[in-house]
């Protein structure tokens, strides 16, 4: 068990890399893409929506052949479907690395020793146990100012069972809250710490490059791209509501972690096999991998992700979900995109063209 309290190594410690300033990402590539992705879908045999409110398996199509325009169509369909999914894939390393270049500059996070991807492991223990970390729900470094947009994880090794990863989409979680409550939190700010995350890694034996920080982000944020509301929730991160009183902030936590957990209609999982690659984007998506249960020497991934814009809330272009459905007059749930369609026959809602 890792130690979350102040030890001797804690003191000890100084990393050696300062802080990260606020920068503008460049502009983001699911604005370049064809509304109706069409040289995506074409190119895939299929694309299969797994849920109503998240995930989209593309089949037949290698992420190490796509042309520029199909990798932008694919950002377009990451940013509508919160996560897409793929099989089999033969994409190396370094063709990963020049993938995650496309999309934007390669973010770091404090723990990651290689600067251009973090190898993901086995993890063990029991998610109940008192103490017990890395099993929880979370978006990737959220305490950044700039957290990362698109993260795209391919497990190079994966255990015959045990080791899926849930992925959540906070859109959806917003959308599913009463008008009341969605009022309440439009405008509030979480702040998002590294401190828990930096104590337990030196604890644990880990040499953080940056010092840890505490960032308030909007707890409702609008998407960039789908200018959609998402809730930005991270049980992880998140230490508390910056506009509320102690116990006000403590129970509205506890809500949204049992919101989060009632979730599984806006929830898919994946069951990872040798070659496959979840594409997802952390800004409006949370996600927790299983632990326990398995042999943990038998998973290994490489984590490549992008740093997004500082996250932001503009309620004069945002609106939810269930708003954008009614006022195109859309029939079902889903938030757009290919639904089983062969061969690239989209009848979705694109994201910049269709909303
Ligand atoms: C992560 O938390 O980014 C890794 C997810 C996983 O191991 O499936």
């Amino acid at each position: 068990m890792v130690q979350n309290t102040i030890t001797p190594a804690l003191l000890a410690y100084s990393p050696p890399d300062p802080p990260l300033k606020e920068f503008t990402p460049a502009k983001d590539r699911a604005f370049f893409a064809d509304t109706e992705k069409r040289s995506l879908l074409s190119a895939a045999s299929a694309a299969e929506d797994l849920t109503p409110y998240i995930g989209t398996e593309l089949k037949g199509i290698q992420l190490s052949q796509l042309t520029d325009q199909q990798k932008d169509e694919l950002a377009l369909l990451v940013a509508e479907r919160g996560v897409v999914l793929l099989r089999d894939q033969d994409i190396t390393l370094e063709q990963q690395h020049a993938l995650a270049a496309h999309y934007g500059i390669q973010d770091r996070d404090p723990n990651q020793q290689d600067p251009n991807h973090v190898t993901i492991i086995g993890r063990g223990g029991n998610i109940r146990a008192h103490g017990h970390s890395g099993g929880e729900y979370h978006a990737d470094h959220s305490f950044e100012v700039n957290p990362p947009s698109y993260t795209l994880l391919r497990l190079v090794k994966t255990p015959p069972y045990g080791g899926d990863t849930i992925f959540t989409s906070q859109t959806a979680l917003f959308d599913k809250l009463s008008p009341t409550f969605q009022k309440a939190f439009e405008g509030l700010h979480g702040i998002h710490s590294s401190d828990r995350a930096y104590v337990a890694s030196i604890n644990g034996g880990g040499s953080p490059h940056r010092a840890p920080i505490a960032t308030a982000h909007p707890l409702v944020r609008t998407h960039p791209v789908t200018l959609l509301k998402v809730l930005n929730y991270n049980p992880t991160f998140i230490e508390r509501i910056e506009e509320l009183n102690g116990q006000e902030s403590h129970h509205i936590l506890a809500f949204l972690r049992e919101h989060l957990l009632q979730a599984n209609d806006l929830t898919v999982r994946w069951k990872w096999t040798p070659g496959s690659v979840a594409f997802w984007d952390n800004r409006s998506v949370v996600h927790r991998a299983i632990p326990g249960g398995y042999d943990v020497t038998l998973r290994e991934g490489k984590r490549t992700a992008v740093y997004g814009e500082r996250p932001f809330w503009d309620p004069e272009r945002s609106e939810s979900l269930s708003q954008r459905l009614e006022r195109l007059g859309a029939n079902g749930h889903a938030i757009g995109t290919a639904n089983g369609h062969e061969n690239g026959k989209s009848e979705g809602l694109g994201a910049n063209g269709a909303f």
